[in-house]
């Protein structure tokens, strides 16, 4: 593997895909959301009214989609989902659908295949421990849950959904805790991983901070 592959990962609503994206073009490099493509498949199966608990169902439509990226945006069977993958109901159901062994098969095998082509920045929960547990660059972004429901919470207001900010701090507080404790590639910092606590730093400062490691190494 001779591309850089910078690998972003941290719980739910540290920032990491704000950071990504202005570091993608910083650099000039690909963006690949890894979440956003389970977010897909768990928007499929509540589209279709699919169990989300019954495994069997939900592989059965994760083998039969078609998750791409064009242009650094996520497609599910040809059609642009960008908006509906970010909502509520998506978010409180997709840790279910990525702690299934199978699912995570198919996912990680399509982001190495593109994150082998081109220089890309990735983010997730197991980018630097699973999908390119060989990169030099990895960065384990994190801020406390209240400051990450609270930037979550907003984001989700602005775009006009109507949502309540204890709930949310919950809801992320619970995706942390599946995603942490699954058994196949959980959310954990990878030894080589930098930390970042982006908890009291702007998102300029932490996008400076990663820029100038990536650089120096
Ligand atoms: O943006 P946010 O941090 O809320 O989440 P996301 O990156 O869109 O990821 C949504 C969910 O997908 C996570 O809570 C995980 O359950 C799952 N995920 C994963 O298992 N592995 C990844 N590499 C990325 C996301």
């Amino acid at each position: 593997m001779n591309n850089l592959v910078i690998a972003i990962d941290g719980p739910a609503g540290a920032g990491k895909s704000t950071i990504s994206k202005k570091i993608s073009k910083k650099l000039g490099i690909n963006y690949i959301d890894t979440g956003a493509m389970y977010r897909a498949i768990t928007y499929k199966c509540l589209k279709e009214k699919i169990d989300i608990l019954d495994e069997k169902k939900v592989i059965e439509i994760c083998e039969k989609s078609e998750v791409d990226f064009i242009d650094n945006k996520i497609y599910l069977d040809g059609k642009s989902i960008n908006d509906e993958i970010r909502m509520q109901i998506v978010s409180a159901n997709v840790s279910n659908v990525a702690k299934i062994a199978r699912v995570r098969e198919i996912m990680v095998k399509k982001q190495r295949e593109i994150g082998q082509k081109n220089d890309v920045i990735l983010d997730g929960r197991d980018v630097g421990t699973c999908i390119f547990p060989n990169t030099k660059y990895k960065f384990y972004l994190n801020a406390s849950p209240e400051e990450r429901g609270k930037r979550r919470y907003l984001e989700l207001k602005e775009k006009g959904e109507n949502v309540v900010l204890e709930d949310i701090i919950k809801e992320i507080k619970k995706r942390d805790y599946i995603d942490s404790t699954r058994k196949v590639a959980p959310l954990t910092k990878a030894e080589d991983a930098i930390e970042v606590d982006s908890t009291n730093m702007s998102v300029d400062e932490v996008v400076n901070y990663i820029v100038k490691k990536v650089r120096e190494s």
